[in-house]
């Protein structure tokens, strides 16, 4: 019975991401969907290679087909696809509505969720609809591309990590295809594994602004503690991985990566390296920091690499980090 309902639920969120790209190549879909697209760069391969769609505008078009092809309400609601009624259960509607869709895969590539971004600036809406977490999808093991991305994330004994759907396509579009996306949370355990499965070395790019930062200052702890070797790059202000990409075009892109990739030490020292050029007591504020990412360290002798290396670049006795090491160790035993 389980198993029925898990291949049941699997068929839905299938139908549904069938229908959703059907829709992009009706009238409406075409004239408000793929124009959106468009506008964006995202060529008909790449709408293609990651099942983007379109949820026509209305309460019920999707509903109203899935019950045509059989799908009872019951697998809908429990696939996340429609919504009771507040107040009114037996009223029901559909998740995503007037929406260009984001199909989110299975590590195998089967659907098991959708992204649906609002189409225009109204800040009274959020700007993404999510699919729930549901029996088939766990948000805290999925990362958002890593069927499009695991044969180049082992091919390149690396893996970008960023913030976002459209990030990880513009990537694509800019020819780096070991890209997913942490979809705005906070990284978790299960996700960091399954990085795991196919490399031991994460570069994270985040938004350049300060929440993007602050992000990536609590990815790279989340990094270093699954024992994976991490880098970062910060974006300018304001730009994230798809901005800055098309604004500059893939070749300055890639070079850009390529310049200002930093361990997470130099990204560290980077962020405050302004203020604490002048500022004594900022300095030592950033050395605390970098010997408390270290002591997250699993493997002492990588740690014992990276001390060595916190010492020469922040010109400070490595026995003193290494006392300050040690105690922030005896703190987290
Ligand atoms: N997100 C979300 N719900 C929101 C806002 C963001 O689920 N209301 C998730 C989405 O997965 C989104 C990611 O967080 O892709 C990053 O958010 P943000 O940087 O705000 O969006 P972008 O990915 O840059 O989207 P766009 O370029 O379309 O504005
Ligand atoms: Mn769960
Ligand atoms: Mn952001
Ligand atoms: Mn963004
Ligand atoms: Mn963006």
């Amino acid at each position: 019975l389980e198993q029925s309902e898990r291949e049941s639920l699997f068929i839905a969120l299938n139908f549904a991401k069938d229908f959703f790209v059907k829709n992009l190549d009706t009238p409406e879909g075409r004239s408000i969907g793929l124009s959106y697209f468009k506008e964006r760069g995202f060529t008909p391969q790449i709408i293609q290679k990651f099942d983007l769609g379109y949820a026509l505008d209305g309460w019920d078009h999707l509903m109203k087909a899935a019950k045509s092809a059989g799908f009872q309400e019951e697998i809908l609601l429990k696939a996340g696809l429609i919504l009771q009624k507040e107040g009114d259960p037996t009223r029901l509607y559909d998740r995503f509505r007037n929406r260009v869709t984001f199909t989110i895969h299975n590590i195998s590539g089967k659907p098991i969720g959708f992204g649906a971004r609002i189409l225009t600036k109204d800040k009274n809406q959020p700007k993404y609809i999510n699919s729930p977490e549901t029996p088939i999808y766990h948000k805290s093991d999925v990362l958002y591309g890593m069927f499009q991305a695991k044969k180049a994330i082992r091919d390149q004994d690396n893996c970008y990590l960023v913030e976002g759907y459209t990030d990880v396509i513009s990537m694509h579009l800019s020819g780096i295809e070991n890209v997913v996306a942490s979809s705005g949370t906070s990284l978790t355990d299960g996700q960091i594994k399954l990085i795991k499965r196919f490399t031991n070395q994460v570069t994270v790019l985040y938004d350049g602004d300060n929440a993007g930062i602050k992000a990536s200052l609590r990815g790279i702890d989340l990094l270093l503690e699954g024992g994976l070797n991490v880098k970062a790059v910060v974006f300018p202000d304001g730009e994230d991985p798809d901005s800055f990409s098309r604004k500059v075009g893939s070749q300055a892109f890639h070079d850009y990566l390529q310049a200002n990739s930093r361990d997470f030490i130099g990204f560290k020292i980077g962020l405050y390296k302004e203020e604490f050029a002048k500022d004594p007591i900022r300095k030592a504020e950033v050395i605390r920091e970098v010997v408390q990412s270290i002591g997250k360290i699993p493997d002492p002798i990588i740690r014992s690499v990276y001390t060595k290396e916190a010492s020469s670049l922040l010109e400070i006795e490595e026995g003193i980090l290494l006392s300050e090491l040690n105690k922030s160790l005896i703190k987290t035993q």
